[in-house]
């Protein structure tokens, strides 16, 4: 949460919506929820200290029958433009394949000029606009997807 919350263009959950990412329902049998995070690797071995690992960047995606869906991606701004963001989406899509996916979509603000470049680097094609998507400050969306078919 503190790592989304410093990052003004992620997705904002509450921590209600992180606490129940993973509780299953049985009206969401037909659906998966998919979560990677990295932690620090630089940080004190375990035994020298009690402190949790900092975490460096975690993603999010969810299923539902055989669309997949990115719901959040966060890279520390300390962490960016190491290739973290596409190690994260690599391993997010090869898991989706893996699983018989047929594709993977994605809405994003049409500022945010970075995941778009990331998106576009890796395969991701443009498939529409979402007029006011975006509250506080309202912006459009573009929503990009990815076909296995
Ligand atoms: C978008 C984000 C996840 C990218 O993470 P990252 O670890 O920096 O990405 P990578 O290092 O793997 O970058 C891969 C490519 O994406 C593009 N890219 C990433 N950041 C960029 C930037 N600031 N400007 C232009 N292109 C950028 C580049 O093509 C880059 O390749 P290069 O470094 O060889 O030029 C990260 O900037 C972030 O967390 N942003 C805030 C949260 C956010 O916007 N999430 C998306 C919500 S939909």
């Amino acid at each position: 949460m503190d790592l989304e919350r410093q990052n003004p263009a992620a997705a904002h959950w509450s921590r209600e919506q992180y606490e129940g990412l993973f509780v299953a329902t049985s009206s969401q049998e037909r659906s998966e929820r998919f979560a990677l995070v990295v932690e620090d690797g630089g940080a004190q071995p375990e035994k020298f200290s009690s402190e949790a690992p900092a975490i460096l960047a975690f993603l999010v995606g969810h299923r539902v029958d055989a669309e997949w869906e990115l719901e959040n991606i966060v890279v520390a701004e300390t962490a960016r433009r190491r290739g973290v963001g596409t190690c994260l989406l690599s391993e997010f899509v090869a898991h989706a394949r893996a699983e018989q996916g047929s594709s993977i979509f994605l809405e994003v603000r049409k500022s945010n000029q970075s995941a778009r470049a990331l998106y576009g680097r890796m395969g991701f094609e443009e498939a529409g606009l979402r007029k006011n998507y975006y509250a506080s400050p309202a912006e459009d969306a573009v929503r990009y997807s990815l076909s296995f078919c």
